[in-house]
C-alpha cells in the first residue's frame, strides 16, 4: 500500500472548508495533514509580536533579515486529531487564528522570501507523499506534480458566516460585518498579488461547497482519492 501513497493539494479562498476536508481526509488515509495558511499566520504573529508589523507599517525588510530565525514546526496533537503549530518551540495554534493575524496575514503571505522558506519547508515535508495539504499554491507551486488537486470555492456571504461561527464558537467578540470584509479583502489580495497568486491550477478538480454539507463533499471527495490511489 505504501508505494500507492499519492499527494493530495487541496487549494481555494479563505474558509472554503478546506482545512476541515484536508484533516478528515489524512486521518482516514493515515496521511500526514499540512495546513499550510497556518505557516503564514505564524509568521504573520511573530511579525506583530516583533512590532515589525502594524496598521500604519510593515518592516517587511527587517522580517526578511529575521527569516533564518523564525522557526515553525508542527506536533500532532492525539485529542484534537491533527498537527498544531509552533512558533520558535511556543504552541500558537489559538493565537494565529484571531481576526487581527487575519487582517495582516496577505501582506506578509505576499513576501516573496517568505513564501520560498515555507514552501521549501512544505516540499521537504511532503517528498515522501502520504500528503494532504492545503492552501492557496499547493497544486500550482509546492506541488505541481500532486496525484490529486482539488479547488474548493464558496459563495464570500457564506465563507463569512462560517468564519463568523467559529469565531464566535471560540468565544470571540466579532462582528458578521467585520468578518466579511476581511474575507473579502484576503479573497482580493490573495489572487491579486504578484508571487504566487491563488488561481486554480489547470489540472484540479473544483468543488463548489456552498450547498453542501461536509459529509456530502467527503463523498465526492472519498472517491477522487480512491481513484487517485489506484491511479498512482
Ligand atoms: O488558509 P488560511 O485562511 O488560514 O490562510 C491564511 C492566509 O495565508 C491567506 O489569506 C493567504 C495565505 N496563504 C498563502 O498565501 N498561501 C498558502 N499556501 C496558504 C495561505
Amino acid at each position: 500500500m505504501d508505494n500507492n501513497k499519492i499527494t493530495i493539494a487541496i487549494d481555494g479562498f479563505s474558509s472554503t472548508g478546506k482545512s476541515t476536508i484536508a484533516k478528515q481526509l489524512a486521518n482516514q488515509l493515515g496521511y500526514v495533514y499540512v495546513d499550510s495558511g497556518a505557516m503564514y499566520r505564524a509568521v504573520t504573529l511573530y511579525a506583530m509580536q516583533n512590532n515589525l508589523i502594524g496598521d500604519a507599517y510593515f518592516k517587511e525588510e527587517t522580517l526578511i533579515e529575521q527569516l533564518p530565525t523564525i522557526d515553525i514546526s508542527f506536533a500532532f496533537n492525539k485529542t484534537l486529531g491533527f498537527a498544531e503549530v509552533f512558533l520558535n518551540g511556543v504552541n500558537v495554534e489559538k493565537d494565529i487564528r484571531t481576526l487581527e493575524v487575519s487582517g495582516f496575514v496577505s501582506q506578509v503571505a505576499a513576501v516573496p522570501e517568505v513564501r520560498k522558506q515555507l514552501v521549501d519547508q512544505q516540499r521537504k515535508i511532503g517528498e515522501n507523499k502520504g500528503v494532504v495539504m492545503d492552501g492557496r499554491d499547493i497544486g500550482t507551486v509546492v506541488f505541481p506534480n500532486a496525484d490529486l488537486k482539488l479547488f474548493m470555492t464558496a459563495s464570500a456571504e457564506t465563507r463569512a458566516e462560517r468564519r463568523y461561527n467559529e469565531l464566535i464558537e471560540r468565544g470571540d467578540e466579532v462582528d458578521y460585518q467585520a468578518v466579511l470584509k476581511n474575507v473579502q479583502e484576503r479573497d482580493y489580495m490573495d489572487s491579486n498579488r504578484k508571487d504566487s497568486p491563488l488561481i486554480k491550477a489547470k489540472d484540479a478538480i473544483e468543488i463548489d461547497n456552498s450547498n453542501m454539507t461536509i459529509d456530502e463533499q467527503f463523498k465526492v471527495i472519498s472517491n477522487l482519492v480512491t481513484k487517485a490511489i489506484s491511479n498512482a
